[in-house]
């Protein structure tokens, strides 16, 4: 295992490229289930999240051949069981049930894992392909979908929390070999869904409505192979964005898309950051002390809660009190314990996060417990006076390309160490 070390207080300035988007990326691999031809993926971020997805897809019968960040998969899913030991480490494993169901008419997947960040149930991945008319059945920890076929319906896919990404994409992916027509309401808006819908559209689907609350999707016989290049990752633009933030710095994110992130360009802007869309990307400065300021996670375009934990660190130190409204999963706060430690003044109460702003943070030994918290701690290590190690940061390699190099090559600190 690594740990990383962070000597913090330096200004970070410079420019850095933006990843293509992990949460894009994997429903898509998972749709290429969905054909017999190739599909090639571009801009495909280098994470071990995508290993794993490689690894699934590859355990289902096709086979995949990466070059830096392309990705061709080929072949035919000769299998229908995604297997525990892959699946559940990962919760967007859990987007192969539509495409193994959509093209074989059965899939058995196991339970998804993932980040530890509250509650993550699956009952509308389950209600989404019923109504298609799958046959669900939980035996031994597998999902076990059947159908003789499926036929399109109108699904309203919106729960305790509003839409769910996953249950759209894999609603969206079982329909599109569907008969007839299919409109899921209170779909899912989040860009990675659009990029998804595209690739499917480029694979022959018809497909209307993505980026709005009702999709359309009218069923064809077969799909073809295609070629895509995948998003620019909005999580990874905005936690740059407020690492150039956090420590006073000025940064130029190289193919960021402001427009898939006009909540979290709102909020900082009332915090104080100067924020410019330039030619080929997006110019973020800002100041010795930040303004706090209210934030609350929706579903897009509200403010997403993957950015939630790395918004804490700037307000741990802005010059007063901040709240931060939890609404998408209101027990994803682990992250408060470990910036406490740093010195960060935070109280929880239900979902509801009142963080009155230091003068400074110190570095402290904190541990990693999910992908965007462990990179809420970066942020605060690189604001923080001295010395932050920390460990378990296989999380951060799930999500982020490279995370300590593009941080060095805009000033900061940054190394890995073994950990014992
Ligand atoms: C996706 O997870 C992302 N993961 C998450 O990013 C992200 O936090 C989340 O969407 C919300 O934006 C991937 O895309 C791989 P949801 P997903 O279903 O689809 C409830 C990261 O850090 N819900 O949209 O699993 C759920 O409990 C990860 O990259 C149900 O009630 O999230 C939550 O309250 C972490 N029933 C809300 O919906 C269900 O069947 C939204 O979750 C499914 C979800």
């Amino acid at each position: 295992m690594e740990k990383l070390i962070i000597e913090g207080g330096r200004r970070l300035e410079g420019s850095v490229r933006i990843s293509g988007a992990k949460n894009a990326a994997l429903p898509i691999m998972a749709a290429s289930l969905l054909t017999n031809e190739t599909c090639t993926i571009k801009n495909v971020p280098a994470l071990s999240d995508i290993d794993t997805m490689i690894k699934i897809l590859k355990n289902l019968g096709l086979s995949a051949e990466k070059q830096s960040g392309t990705l061709i998969l080929s072949g035919s899913c000769g299998k229908t069981k995604a297997s525990y030991d892959l699946v559940s480490t990962m919760r967007a494993s859990v987007c192969v049930l539509g495409p193994l169901l959509g093209k074989n008419r059965r899939a058995e997947v196991s339970f998804p894992g993932g980040c530890v960040i509250g509650p993550r149930p699956i009952d509308l991945h389950l209600k989404g392909i019923e109504a298609l008319g799958a046959k669900i059945e939980i035996k031994s920890g597998y999902i076990i979908a059947k159908a003789k076929r499926l036929k399109g319906a109108r699904i309203y896919l919106g729960g305790h929390f509003g839409s769910s990404v996953l249950a759209t994409a894999n609603t969206m992916m079982a329909a599109v070999l569907a008969e007839g027509v299919t409109v899921i309401e209170n779909s899912a808006c989040e860009p990675e869904i659009v990029d998804l819908a595209n690739f499917l559209i480029s694979m022959g689907a018809r497909i209307e409505g993505q980026s709005t609350p009702t999709i359309k999707i009218k069923g064809v016989k077969k799909l073809h192979g295609a070629v895509h290049s995948v998003i620019p990752d909005r999580v990874e633009t905005g936690t740059y964005m407020m690492a150039g933030i956090i420590t006073g710095g000025d940064v130029f994110l190289k193919d960021a898309r402001p427009d898939y992130i006009i909540a979290l360009i709102d909020k900082l802007t009332e915090c104080g950051a100067k924020i410019k869309e330039l030619p080929g990307g997006l110019r973020v400065q800002g100041k010795k002390r930040m303004k706090p300021v209210a934030v609350t996670t929706l579903p897009y375009p509200g403010f997403p809660t993957d950015m939630q934990a790395q918004a804490m660190s700037v307000l741990c130190l802005a010059d007063g009190i901040s709240v931060i409204t939890e609404k998408i999963f209101p027990e994803r706060f682990i992250h408060i314990s470990e910036l406490s430690r740093m010195g960060a003044r935070i109280m929880l109460e239900g979902p509801h996060a009142i963080i009155e702003g230091v003068k400074r943070l110190s570095g402290a030994r904190v541990m990693a417990s999910d992908l965007r918290a462990s990179a809420a701690l970066v942020l605060a290590g690189l604001a923080a006076r001295g010395k932050t190690e920390i460990s378990r940061i296989y999380h951060l390699d799930r999500g982020y390309e490279k995370l300590d190099k593009k941080l060095r090559g805009i000033g900061a600190s940054i190394w890995r160490e073994k950990d014992k």
